[in-house]
């Protein structure tokens, strides 16, 4: 099944000025449209004209945000990469599995939820899951952490910007490995102090669990820091190969190449 797009432009939208610290009126004024109009665009009443004057003064891309109704990644699989997405106050949360066939060995990504469905495919392929990755400490990430530890075994590791008890810390650049895949960490902070993306190589692409970072067509945004999560973002995940497919924490599998091509934040 589909997951749908995590955000729409009037989500964007609404993270960008929350991000940016810009008042309705001085944004209204300065687009040259009346505030009822944003204010119809923030609740979601769709108005080309009105995104395309809003979104340079956001540092969004203009024609990006007005197609965002029209954007959504065509779904991509990867042998060797599994995605769970458990329910999460009335969306989705996502969690990830990384195997090496030869090997039998597994690492997990997040726990979302609920980590049944990722434990039922642990068991039914006799999967060795050694390690649980985390992107960042939010709740929705690590709800079922302690389920997850208990019936693996697996090592938690998380950023050290990030701690978390029961938790081993890593600095970004630390590179582990999953029989022959190799995974290497980069700091993709500023939607949480410690985010973290995860980069694996060996599989048939390669791929990067990027948590709430990016989204496809959005962003988690910039809870922490705005600057610092868009700024992580451009030198941590639109510096990998075009054709890296991206995992994010909430929303479909994306790519390098189309977030750069449509991701309102990001496009050039
Ligand atoms: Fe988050």
């Amino acid at each position: 099944m589909a997951v749908p797009m995590e955000d729409n432009f009037a989500d964007v939208v609404n993270k960008a000025q929350r991000g940016l610290g810009m008042a309705d009126r001085e944004l209204a004024q300065r687009a040259g449209i009346p505030v009822e109009a944003l204010h119809r665009v923030k609740g979601e009443r769709y108005d080309a004209a009105a995104l395309r004057k809003i979104a340079p003064l956001l540092g969004l891309n203009a024609e990006a945000l007005a197609s965002l109704p029209e954007y959504c990644p065509v779904p991509v699989q990867v042998a060797g990469l599994a995605a769970f997405t458990t329910a999460y106050g009335g969306a989705g949360v996502n969690s990830y599995l990384v195997l090496d066939a030869a090997s039998g060995e597994a690492a997990a990504f997040d726990t979302g939820m609920d980590c049944g469905p990722m434990l039922e495919m642990v068991r039914a392929k006799n999967l060795k899951l050694r390690e649980i990755f985390l992107t960042h400490t939010h709740g929705d990430h690590t709800a079922d952490l302690a389920r997850l530890q208990s019936e693996t075994g697996a090592r938690i590791y998380v950023s050290e910007r990030e701690s978390l008890r029961g938790a081993e810390s890593f600095e970004a650049g630390r590179a582990f490995t999953c029989g022959r895949l190799r995974i290497t960490t980069r700091s993709t902070w500023g939607h949480s102090r410690g985010g973290a993306t995860y980069v694996i190589d060996g599989l048939e692409r390669p791929v990067a669990v990027v948590g709430d970072a990016l989204f496809a067509g959005s962003m988690g945004g910039g809870m922490f820091s705005y600057a610092d999560a868009l700024r992580t973002n451009r030198e941590e995940i639109f510096t990998l190969p075009p054709e890296t497919v991206l995992c994010p924490g909430h929303g479909p599998l994306t790519t390098v190449a189309w977030e750069r091509a449509h991701n309102p934040f990001f496009a050039e």
